[in-house]
């Protein structure tokens, strides 16, 4: 049984913005597949790897559309996002010394983003677009 289940309503109402949270739903559920298990810290590493992948293109591309749009929020939510990155950097060294419990640590700290910021934050945005905010949105080029 999946840790989080998506759910239409979650929706941004951007295709791509979209496409990408569900994959790091998809991610968060593999991830709980693991710890169900018995996966530990040392199998850490792919799961912290497509984490850091996910936030270099997934977040340019939030970023971008927010800038075309002309999202009074954007700064903010830009410090949102680089905090995720140190996060996951922390526990990319953290992982090195393979520390006990550090598996389930990361799942509840990915469960927790995608309720907090994604269901949150993200979803102001998407509010702001559907309020017709568009700005110059249809000449932005996305990843
Ligand atoms: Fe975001």
């Amino acid at each position: 049984m999946p840790i989080f289940e998506w759910n239409d309503g979650y929706s941004v109402g951007i295709d791509d913005v979209d496409q990408h949270h569900l994959h790091l739903v998809a991610l968060l559920n593999d991830m709980y597949d693991g710890f169900t298990a018995g996966m530990g810290a040392d199998q850490l590493a792919p799961f912290l790897d497509e984490l850091v992948d996910y936030a270099t293109y997934h977040f340019a591309c939030e970023e971008r559309w927010m800038a075309a749009s002309l999202y009074p929020e954007l700064a903010g939510h830009r410090i949102e996002h680089e905090k995720f990155i140190a996060a996951v950097v922390a526990l990319q060294l953290r992982m090195i010394r393979q520390e006990r419990g550090l598996y389930l640590e990361t799942l509840v700290f990915v469960k927790n983003w995608l309720s907090e910021h994604i269901l949150q934050t993200d979803a102001r945005y998407g509010r702001y677009i559907a309020d017709g905010h568009t700005g110059e949105g249809t000449t932005i080029e996305l990843a």
